[in-house]
């Protein structure tokens, strides 16, 4: 049975609780070999590959994670389709704490991450990326949320800092500048390597924190607990955005 959908976990988010009939999936690729292992199972019937991005333990910083290895592992396993769950800071007013948001752009503020197959010799891609995420994939994730009852917002513009420590106020202020929305660490190179990939990709965005700044109480400092506390309140609504999906 084809994989209908594979679902990368961010912080916080280290099992799908939902998965039944897991098997694990351990592949390695030319690029080496993923985050952890990939847990293959089924959600009402349906498929379900997860991989949690920093590691089932977290043991993984943004900047040390193998996102190539990551999609091609979940590529190698079957996934066509890649549902991102990214934990992030809210920087403009409607992405607040416990928002969860599908982003429709990004900006890319990493750096020295490897962030292209084309390397060594092989063939030179320059894939087209004006729309980051799969537009289709991107409208059934909303279709799938106003049908689950989940309030999700619809766009906004993902800034992918280098991390892992958070951003400074003035960082946040010029990404604010930039139209950037969101704040996460991970959302680049892996929406570009999906789509050098031929991965349908789309963000789920799961807005933890104001980001440094930006929220009602400009010197609030933000932790990481606070951040989990909201990612673990949102897990309910995000399963139910996930189980949705795959009733198309
Ligand atoms: N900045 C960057 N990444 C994040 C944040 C943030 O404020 N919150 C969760 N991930």
């Amino acid at each position: 049975m084809a994989i209908e959908l594979a679902v990368i976990g961010g912080t916080g988010v280290y099992a799908l609780g939902e998965l039944t009939d897991v098997e694990t999936r351990r592949p390695e690729t030319r690029y080496g070999a993923p985050s952890g292992p990939i847990r293959v199972g089924q959600i009402d019937g349906k498929r379900v590959a997860f991989l949690a991005r920093h590691g089932e333990g977290h043991a993984l910083p943004p900047h040390k994670i193998n996102y190539r290895a990551n999609l091609a592992a979940l590529k190698a396993v079957g996934a066509t389709r890649v549902l991102a769950l990214n934990t992030v800071g809210g920087i403009t007013e409607r992405f607040g704490p416990r928002v969860l948001a599908c982003p429709d752009q990004l900006i890319d503020y990493t750096w020295g991450r490897i962030s292209t197959l084309c390397e060594d010799g092989g063939e030179v891609l320059h894939v087209d990326f004006g729309e980051p995420y799969t537009p289709a994939l991107r409208a059934q994730v909303i279709v799938a949320a106003r049908r689950a009852g989940v309030a999700l917002v619809d766009g906004g513009c993902y800034g992918a800092t280098q991390g892992p420590r958070l951003e400074t106020r003035a960082e946040i202020a010029r990404l604010r500048r930039d139209g950037c929305d969101l704040v996460g660490m991970t959302g680049m190179p892996e929406a570009g390597l999906a789509r050098e990939l031929g991965l349908d990709y789309a963000c789920l965005a799961i807005v933890a924190n104001w980001a440094a700044g930006a929220g009602p109480d400009a010197d609030e400092v933000i932790t990481l607990q606070d951040v989990l506390d909201n990612v673990t309140a949102a897990m309910g609504d995000v399963a139910k955005v996930v189980q949705a999906l795959l009733a198309d």
